[in-house]
């Protein structure tokens, strides 16, 4: 099968990355750069070291610094006439995948006329925009690696994606220290998320050879460091592996997709304002008892890359196995696992439904065909604490 796969040009990785920068903003020709971020990232004081390696290039410099988390569409049009006013010709996403996907959206919006609303789905994006460069300080979304933005719909009450290549950030710069300071919730909230993009990406029908490896090599390095990371923040063994662990999960599933657990997780979030990586690692074993029907061989591949021992098991032994670890993690990681543990009532169950059944570009990349009534049947296994 054809296939074509999508990346950054350019990736640099490694501890004390960030200060090789500003050089390579120049050889895209930027000279005049806008730094997107929020308020938390700001507040761990990485800030002016971003300023400093840009500026000691020699471009100039300006910050929108309190970007939205989980960003709403309206959030984003005050950047775009920011960026447009002052004449930047450069965009530096900095922080978690919220400031990240803003300054991918920005970079395509600036002088285009165009609201993010015009640009909700697949290939609606006509033109390239603004050279971007993606800096994470959470090892969580992958987004540096994807052409994918996500931005909650108010009017909607749905979280919904714009996909476009020309979002594809031209240099993801992955410097494990950016992410030390991240407090234990949201390592583990977005270190579960990128566990769950390349568990996603593995079983998906649109996966591929080249996705599969950086797929099966991005859980086994998540597997081994996310309890030390999220427990030993200071670690930086398990900062490392955690952040190529989300960048191999990044590229896997923006080539393969994702599918039940994210459809079902986006209604959590859009409804209910729930961070990212938690409405999907609550999602992730429910969906995943009927999914792994579908899938039990790679499923069990899964476990034996989480460092299970499947010695003599059979596909179904094995993945039932898979399914076991997944949840004890949850568990470990101190993350909710029931709807009522986040005070969802069961009365939000027909509205979580209808927002899962318009998540069909998900559906799609999914093993498993969900009806409605499987959908209502995870919601329902996971509603109340018992
Ligand atoms: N574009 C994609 O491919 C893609 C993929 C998955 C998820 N997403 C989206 O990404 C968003 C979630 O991103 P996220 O999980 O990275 O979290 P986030 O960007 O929303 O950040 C969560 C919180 O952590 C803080 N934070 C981030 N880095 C920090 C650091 N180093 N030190 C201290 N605080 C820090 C932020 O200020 C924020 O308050 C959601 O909107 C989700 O839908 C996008
Ligand atoms: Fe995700």
């Amino acid at each position: 099968m054809i296939r074509i796969h999508r990346q950054p040009k350019t990736l640099i990785t490694g501890i004390g990355s960030i200060d090789h920068l500003g050089e390579e903003a120049r050889k895209l020709g930027g000279t005049k750069a806008l730094i997107i971020t929020d308020k938390g990232v700001c507040g761990a004081g990485m800030l002016p070291l971003m300023e400093r390696v840009l500026k000691e290039a020699g471009l100039e410099v300006g910050t929108f610094d309190h970007s939205v988390p989980e960003p709403p569409m309206d959030s984003v049009q005050e950047i775009v006439t920011l960026a447009e006013k002052e004449g930047y010709d450069i965009v530096v996403g900095f922080g978690g995948g919220s400031p990240i996907d803003v300054a991918k959206a920005v970079a395509v919006l600036v002088n285009s006329g165009a609201t993010i609303y015009d640009y909700v789905g697949v290939d609606k994006v006509p033109r390239k925009g603004l050279p971007i460069i993606a800096v994470p300080t959470t090892a969580g979304t992958g987004s540096e690696c994807t052409a994918i933005a996500i931005f909650a719909n108010e009017k909607l009450n749905v979280k919904q994606g714009v996909v476009s290549p020309f979002l594809m950030p031209n240099i993801a710069l992955i410097d494990p220290n950016l992410t030390v300071s991240c407090p234990p919730g949201v390592t583990a909230a977005s270190g579960m998320d990128a566990l769950i993009h390349n568990i996603e990406a593995y079983i998906s029908v649109n996966a591929t050879m080249h996705t599969d490896s950086l797929a099966l090599e991005g859980i086994r390095l998540i597997s081994k460091s996310i309890r030390t990371a999220v427990y030993d923040g200071g670690n930086m063994w398990a900062r490392e592996n955690m952040a190529i662990g989300s960048m191999m999960g990044g590229i896997a599933f923006g080539n393969a997709g994702v599918g039940a657990v994210h459809a079902l997780s986006y209604p959590i979030g859009g409804m209910f304002h729930i961070a990212h990586g938690i409405a999907n690692t609550m999602v992730l074993p429910w969906a995943m008892e009927l999914n792994m029907l579908a899938c039990q061989k790679w499923f069990k591949e899964i476990g034996e890359a989480m460092g299970e021992n499947m010695d003599g098991l059979s596909d179904g032994e094995g993945a039932r196995k898979t399914l076991a670890a997944l949840r004890q993690l949850a568990a470990d990681l101190d993350v909710p696992q029931y709807l009522s543990d986040v005070d969802i009532p069961e009365s939000a169950i027909p509205g979580l439904v209808e927002g899962a059944m318009t998540q069909g570009r998900l559906w799609n990349n999914n093993p498993r065909k969900f009806t409605r009534e499987d959908m209502e049947r995870v919601y329902r296994n996971m509603a109340v604490r018992p």
